[in-house]
């Protein structure tokens, strides 16, 4: 009989990090480890860690410093606790991390948890702490168990299509953390996306650093581009949304922009990240488009699908970024309007270009640029929530909302919708998309009335 061990993942960083550690827990399963909501009893503990600024990287030190007295505790009590960093930190800094905490066990990087079994096999053995940052020539999907040994059961579910980059913005450490882009073939995700679908996945997010780049060959021998994997997968019955993340403006191509018009699955909703709205900085941040072909990709965008909404991630002080600069990424942003963003300060990263660039901008300037480009996107934000007052749109619900008698799905633009529902009728509902009448906005959510309920009334 398989002994059971218990684990727990701590995740940082990308929505590929939530799928890889799914998966480094679909890899232990078989070892009889179970995964645990809290540190304290764990047997075995995964810090999957993030690498793109500074702030994320130092989450890991912190945590590991609290770590270290609980693994301490328990081996004053004969307990054996593994402790492991994964993920991009460890991959960037695998033997810095061994210096600076050498009671870490295992140190491995994001392409090679499915040796995870070998690995914590070595540490038992050998006792020393084992490291594998490599970049392996057999891809890690390959050694995926094929039927997860814990079902998903989820109703919204991440699909990792694509991985690594080769595009090399200067302020990035993707390109070195998660190694070149590959893609998964199309069989493969197709079969992945059946077992969800199977599993009660009614949504399903395709994942990859560049995911529009995505390319494969077909079932059917020709060579696939996203837009018509997309096409097979809402072919898929039971699963009524797709959606895909993060995409470069440079791989936008026609036929994406035709599958918006096209494919009712697919999510009037886009993250393209823009970074800046100065040519002058896009071409420092080696981005390859300037601001005309992101605003000319958004107009494309609109003709094919008026409701589409868009976010987008921005860097503020960026090495040389002038006054004027910043200004033009704020009048980007009032050109296009945003639904959603995520804005950051430049974080030198080590090994990357910009990190040596000259014109670094200092902290306390780069603090008032964010402040002055997330109050506007917030703005944004606000306007786009209560331009959805009055509108009928399709809600997936998920869950019981915090109030008692409600419950909670998310919109196309993944706004928290909640409802109030009677008794009963809450698990008729949930996994269920209903068309709903927004009735009002609020700070970070919107509440709405279920059509037919409003027509019986
Ligand atoms: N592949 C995606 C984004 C990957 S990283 C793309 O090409 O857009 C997610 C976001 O983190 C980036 O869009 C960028 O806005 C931000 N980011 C990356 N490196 C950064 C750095 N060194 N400093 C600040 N923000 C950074
Ligand atoms: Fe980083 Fe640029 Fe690649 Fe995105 S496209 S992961 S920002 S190097
Ligand atoms: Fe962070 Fe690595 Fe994702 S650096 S954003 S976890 S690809």
């Amino acid at each position: 009989m398989r002994v059971a061990r218990k684990l727990h993942i701590v995740t940082w960083g990308c929505q590929m990090n939530v799928y890889d550690s799914n998966r480094m827990a679909d890899v232990l399963a078989p070892l009889g480890y179970a995964s645990v909501p809290s540190p304290d009893d764990a047997d075995m503990i995964i810090l999957n860690t993030c690498h793109i600024r500074e702030l994320a990287a130092e989450k890991l030190f912190s945590e590991l410093g609290r770590l270290r007295s609980l693994k301490d505790a328990r081996e004053r009590r004969g307990e054996r606790l593994v402790l492991a960093v994964a993920g991009c930190v460890a991959q960037a800094e695998g033997a810095e991390i061994l210096a600076r905490a050498p009671y870490v066990d295992l140190v491995f990087g994001p392409q090679t948890y499915h040796r995870l079994p070998e690995m914590i096999a070595r540490a038992a053995r050998d006792g020393g702490p084992v490291i594998d940052t490599d970049f392996p020539a057999e891809p890690k999907f390959d050694y995926l168990p094929r039927t997860a040994a814990r079902p998903s059961g989820g109703l919204t579910a991440f699909l990792t299509i694509q991985e690594g980059c080769d595009k090399f913005c200067s302020f990035c450490v993707v390109p070195y953390t998660r190694g070149a882009e590959a893609s998964r073939p199309a069989a493969a995700v197709i079969a992945e996306a059946r077992r969800l679908v199977a599993e009660g996945a009614r949504e399903i997010t395709l994942l990859g650093q560049n995911v529009n780049a995505w390319h494969g060959d077909g079932p059917d021998g020709s060579r696939w581009g996203l837009s018509r994997l997309i096409r097979e997968l809402a072919g898929i019955g039971g699963l009524l949304r797709l959606r895909y993340t993060t995409s470069h403006p440079r791989d936008m191509d026609d036929g994406l922009i035709a599958a918006h018009a096209e494919v009712p699955q697919l999510m009037p909703f886009l993250h393209l990240p823009v970074q800046s709205g100065a040519n002058r900085v896009l071409a420092a941040m080696n981005r390859r488009h300037t601001v005309d072909d992101y605003i000319d990709i958004v107009a494309r965008l609109r003709a094919a699908r008026p409701d589409i909404a868009l976010s987008s991630d921005f860097i503020v002080g960026y090495p040389g970024e002038t006054e004027i600069d910043f200004e033009a990424t704020l009048r980007l942003i009032r050109e296009v309007r945003f639904a959603a963003a995520f804005s950051f300060k430049y974080s030198p990263r080590p090994g990357t270009p910009a990190a040596s660039a000259t014109g670094q901008i200092a902290e306390p300037e780069k603090d008032r640029r964010l402040q002055a480009l997330q109050a506007l996107l917030r703005e944004q934000q606000a306007a786009f929530n209560a331009s959805c007052v009055g509108r009928v749109l399709p809600v997936l619900f998920t869950g019981h909302g915090r109030h008692p008698g409600q419950i909670v799905g998310r919109s196309p633009y993944l706004q928290p919708v909640h409802v109030s529902a009677e008794a009963g009728a809450f698990e008729a509902l949930i996994g269920e998309e209903r068309s709903v009448t927004i009735a009002a906005s609020h700070t970070n959510s919107l509440s709405a009335i279920i059509n037919e309920e409003r027509l019986r009334a």
